[in-house]
């Protein structure tokens, strides 16, 4: 049989959150309420549709290599240079791209115990070595995080906020972390989620970025913006290193309706502070319920909770997949008594509260 490269076999595919259809399928459900991926519930931007309908008389047409009018624009509502732009099919691509033009083999690449698997799937791939630092708390131990950076690291990945814990670091702490960072290392600020990030510490790192030109930020249109399925992302760092990514991607990565969309969603303010407003009711609600419950959960900065519910996050897994009800266990992140949930439309979280409240009450009758 045909073997591949030995860095293959060491890694597992990508585990996603279980998609309607096949629970659908699954359990002959018609409604199934998706609390699994931290996509947006309250849908897309109505301009972006519109864009969209009118791209597609241009579909037999390749897109734009290097999404020139996006970039500008883009680059305007940041106040950067449209040079600092590259577009990804997702940030996922923007990760994979930073790992292939620059891990070498043996390359060690520092990141949190517990952070977003694409970090150490794309560094393995490469032939490098995650040097994974344990959490604190749910969130990254900066301190220990510099101590890693040694001879053989190429690059760092911050996920601030983190996913799946949700936590951010704090803004001191993360400025000091960031002038420690070697100039020849790069660090990677994944800030996916920074839209809903409103705590008074958290760092906004943009205006960081001419003074740090090792700093790659990397954001996108799958969470508050809605287009997880289109599949854009993008990453903001020096002109320079954007040249290099440019001769590594695939000419057309991100496809024509995406230009359209995220363009059209860069115009509708509107629905970007809607969705942030209706997030953030959600999060105060649910971080509510849980207290309530009195079950702890981490500090969220993002669309999603992780709490823990003292007992396998197998069962209520389970539990709540036969209510149509989707969750990310958290077993498989490191946390066996914690789930990780969306936050969701506000009847959507209701059911899920009142799904878990009957779970844990049988739970405990039986035990
Ligand atoms: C922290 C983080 N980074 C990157 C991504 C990838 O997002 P996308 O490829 O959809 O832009 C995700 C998706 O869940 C994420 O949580």
């Amino acid at each position: 049989m045909v073997r591949p490269r030995p860095q293959i076999d060491t890694i597992a595919m990508y585990s996603p959150g279980k998609p309607v259809e096949e629970l659908k399928r699954e359990k002959g459900l018609s409604r199934i309420i998706k609390m699994a991926s931290n996509e947006n519930p309250f849908g897309f931007s109505p301009l972006a549709e519109e864009a969209m309908q009118n791209e597609m008389k241009e579909i037999t047409l390749y897109p734009e290599v290097t999404s020139p009018l996006l970039a500008e624009k883009l680059a305007n509502k940041l106040q950067i240079s449209k040079d600092q732009v590259l577009f990804g099919n997702g940030s996922d691509e923007v990760i994979r791209l930073l790992t292939r033009t620059f891990i070498n083999e043996g390359d060690e690449v520092v990141m949190a115990g517990v952070t977003f698997p694409r970090y150490k799937t794309n560094v393995i791939i490469e032939g490098g070595v995650p040097v994974e630092i344990d959490m604190q708390n749910g969130t990254h131990d900066l301190a220990a995080m510099a101590e890693a950076i040694g001879e053989k690291t190429k690059m760092v990945f911050v996920c601030n906020p983190n996913n799946p814990t949700g936590t951010i670091v704090e803004k001191e702490a993360l400025r000091e972390f960031i002038s420690q960072v070697p100039s020849h290392v790069m660090l990677v600020m994944d800030e996916a989620y920074y839209e809903y990030a409103d705590a008074p510490q958290y760092l906004e790192t943009l205006p960081l970025l001419p003074q740090y030109k090792n700093m790659v930020i990397l954001r996108t249109f799958s969470k508050v913006y809605g287009l997880a399925g289109l599949r854009i992302g993008y990453g903001l760092m020096d002109p320079e290193l954007v040249g290099h990514l440019h001769k590594v991607k695939e000419p057309f990565n991100v496809n024509r309706l995406a230009h359209a969309a995220a363009s059209a969603s860069l115009d509708d303010d509107d629905f970007l502070y809607e969705s942030i407003r209706l997030n953030r009711e959600g999060r105060e609600y649910l971080n509510a319920r849980f207290s309530d419950m009195d079950l702890t959960y981490f500090p969220t900065q993002t669309n999603f909770i992780m709490v823990d519910v003292g007992v396998a996050a197998e069962d209520v897994y389970e539990y709540l997949l036969n209510e149509g009800i989707i969750i990310r266990p958290g077993h498989l992140m490191g946390y066996p008594t914690m789930i990780r949930v969306t936050i969701g439309q506000r009847e959507d979280n209701e059911r899920f509260i009142d799904c878990l409240q009957a779970f844990i009450k049988d739970y405990s009758r039986q035990s």
